[in-house]
């Protein structure tokens, strides 16, 4: 089996709720402090049109369906689509995609702000490489990627029972940013740290470079 069709063979099989999203004890702790604090880190939306790929069941979908003038929202497992379309029915601005990221079709120069959390882990390093170059095309030339990711020191995997994720390192992060994005900001999660002291929490808050 292709490592992408285990990636969503696993998501299409866990339950919509934040459990699942967060994989960890705690959940209810870290949606209140950690979701919080990704926050804070994000630049102003309003009136932006926002895209976010590997929605989940949609716990950033609120926030940003308040401050944007669009909405959309994508994951590749259809009930963590329906749970997030069931809960924000009453947001007129919000698009629901399910659809596998990689085949996600958008108009180039489209979109102000593109925010990913916890899904280039799930992709190959040549897919990791397409859908940049995607979201670099997506993007309006001010446009803003944010991403943040479970990283290691060395790269390593997780395997364990149907689950799949690389766990990059910083670096490797950073080199696939470096020639079409303009790196704003990155960091870790002070959340994850308190909690797990995990300092490898990991996001990146970049510009497109319009000359690419
Ligand atoms: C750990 S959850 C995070 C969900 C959400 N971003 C959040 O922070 O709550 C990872 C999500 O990525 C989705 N996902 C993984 N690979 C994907 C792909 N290739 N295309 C679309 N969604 C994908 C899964 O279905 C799952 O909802």
């Amino acid at each position: 089996m292709r490592k992408i069709d285990k990636v969503s063979l696993y998501w299409k099989q866990q339950e919509p709720t934040l459990q699942s999203m967060y994989k960890k004890p705690n959940a209810e702790y870290l949606e209140k402090h950690e979701k919080a604090e990704l926050l804070s880190y994000l630049p102003d939306l309003q009136g932006k049109k926002i895209l976010d790929l590997g929605a989940g069941i949609g716990r950033f979908t609120r926030y940003f369906s308040s401050l944007a003038e669009h909405l959309t929202t994508v994951d590749m497992a259809p009930q963590f689509v329906a749970r997030n379309r069931q809960d924000h029915a009453d947001c007129s601005n919000i698009t629901f995609l399910c659809s596998d990221a990689l085949s996600l079709q958008m108009e180039d120069h489209s979109l102000d702000f593109i925010f990913l959390n916890w899904l280039l882990m799930y992709l190959e390093d040549h897919e990791v490489e397409v859908l940049l170059d995607r979201i670099h095309r997506w993007l309006r030339p001010e446009g803003e990627l944010f991403f943040r990711e479970s990283c290691d020191v060395m790269r390593s995997k997780n395997t364990k029972n149907g689950y799949f994720a690389h766990y990059r390192s910083l670096s490797e992060y950073d080199a696939f940013v470096k020639e079409k994005f303009t790196l704003l900001k990155e960091g870790h999660l002070r959340t994850y740290v308190h909690c797990f002291a995990d300092p490898l929490q990991c996001y990146w808050h970049c510009r497109k470079n319009p000359k690419i």
